[in-house]
């Protein structure tokens, strides 16, 4: 029974100095003391011997078991240290290894130039509204004054989606929406998204950008429309920047005008840009007609106001010199990074 023990303790001393792994050292401790372990039958089988045996052999027994267990607890911890330093070495990263360089991206000269505009409106005390992107062919037309015959309403001219449903071809159906929606005093700009139904070219796109802006409230007249668009232009294209209104026809707003900035690129003396000019159309403006107020509920005895509309990308294009508006839409990174 003693050599049995010896030869128990030997062979897990050897056994646990050869484990690898921490599997490998608790297989051998099942083997030695798990429930049907060498060592446990033999402390089980201890109650059938005389007395004297009995007291001697348990001592060494127990002696056998307390080496062996202090001899699983060193390897058990010097197996999970190895194993922990292994994980640390395996997941070691160089934090002297260059970085990616991320590529940072620009704003797009339509963001540009629409972030600019609502800067200068909101300095003005206009607010930034919004309005659907797909709208009726009441609030595009009709609520606009325009008469059924009138040549925009063209299929041909306009996305329909349905007889009633179409892609606003103007940002103009806001003022709508604002005028049915809001006592005067109203003063608001809406910037978006409009489309017609033109061939892309150097200056056309099915899809442009328009600026639209709306004041009502008692006493408004053409005076305030040409000194808050004259301030525009001048924050726009700079101080010196002149303006000149022509009379011009809208069905939403009577009168109607366009107006012009004096060339930012020649000062007005006339060149590429502005076609020997000296002046560049810009917007249409004019006093907002009676039946729109009316529409929108507005007691047109008490109140008048003032519309304008300004073709974004007409404006993006002057200001940095772009002489094709497909180029806006072409994502190429080369033509984008060059507005930042
Ligand atoms: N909606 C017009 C267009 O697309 C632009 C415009 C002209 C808007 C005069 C206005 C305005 O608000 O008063 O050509």
């Amino acid at each position: 029974m003693q050599a049995k023990l010896q030869q128990i303790l030997e062979e897990s001393k050897a056994q646990l100095q050869a484990a690898a792994s921490v599997q490998e050292a608790e297989d051998v401790r099942v083997k030695v003391l798990g429930k049907k372990g060498a060592l446990t039958e033999i402390l089980k089988s201890m109650g059938k011997l005389a007395p004297e045996e009995r007291k001697e052999l348990g001592q060494a027994a127990n002696q056998v078991r307390a080496e062996i267990e202090e001899l699983l607890a060193e390897t058990f911890a010097k197996l999970k240290s190895a194993a922990q330093e292994a994980k640390f070495r395996e997941e070691k990263i160089d934090v002297t290894e260059p970085g990616k360089t991320v590529k940072l991206g620009a704003k797009h000269p339509v963001t540009v130039t629409i972030e600019e505009m609502s800067k200068v409106f909101k300095s003005m005390g206009f607010t930034l509204t919004e309005g659907p992107e797909v709208e009726t062919v009441f609030n595009n037309f009709d609520a606009l004054n325009a008469g059924p015959n009138h040549p925009a309403r063209d299929w041909t001219d306009t996305f329909y989606i349905s007889d009633d449903v179409l892609l606003r071809t103007q940002t103009s159906p806001v003022q709508v929406r604002v005028l049915q929606s809001q006592e005067p005093p109203i003063r608001v700009f809406a910037p978006g998204r409009t489309f017609r139904c033109d061939t892309a070219d150097a200056t056309h796109s099915p899809m442009f950008h328009q600026v639209e802006g709306l004041v009502v409230d008692e006493g408004i007249t053409m005076a305030d429309l040409k000194g808050v668009l004259d301030s525009f232009a001048k924050q726009m294209f700079g101080s010196e920047t002149k303006t000149k209104f022509r009379p011009h026809h809208f069905p939403f707003t009577e009168p109607s005008a366009e107006m012009d900035v004096s060339c930012f690129k020649c000062g007005g003396r006339g060149c590429r840009v502005c076609k020997g000019s000296g002046w560049i159309e810009i917007l249409g403006c004019g006093m907002v007609h009676p039946n729109v107020l009316k529409v929108g509920g507005i007691d047109t005895e008490k109140y008048t106001g003032f519309a304008f509309g300004v073709g974004v990308e007409r404006v993006a294009m002057l200001k940095y010199g772009i002489d094709d508006i497909r180029l806006m839409y072409e994502n190429d990174m080369r033509f984008i990074e060059q507005f930042k």
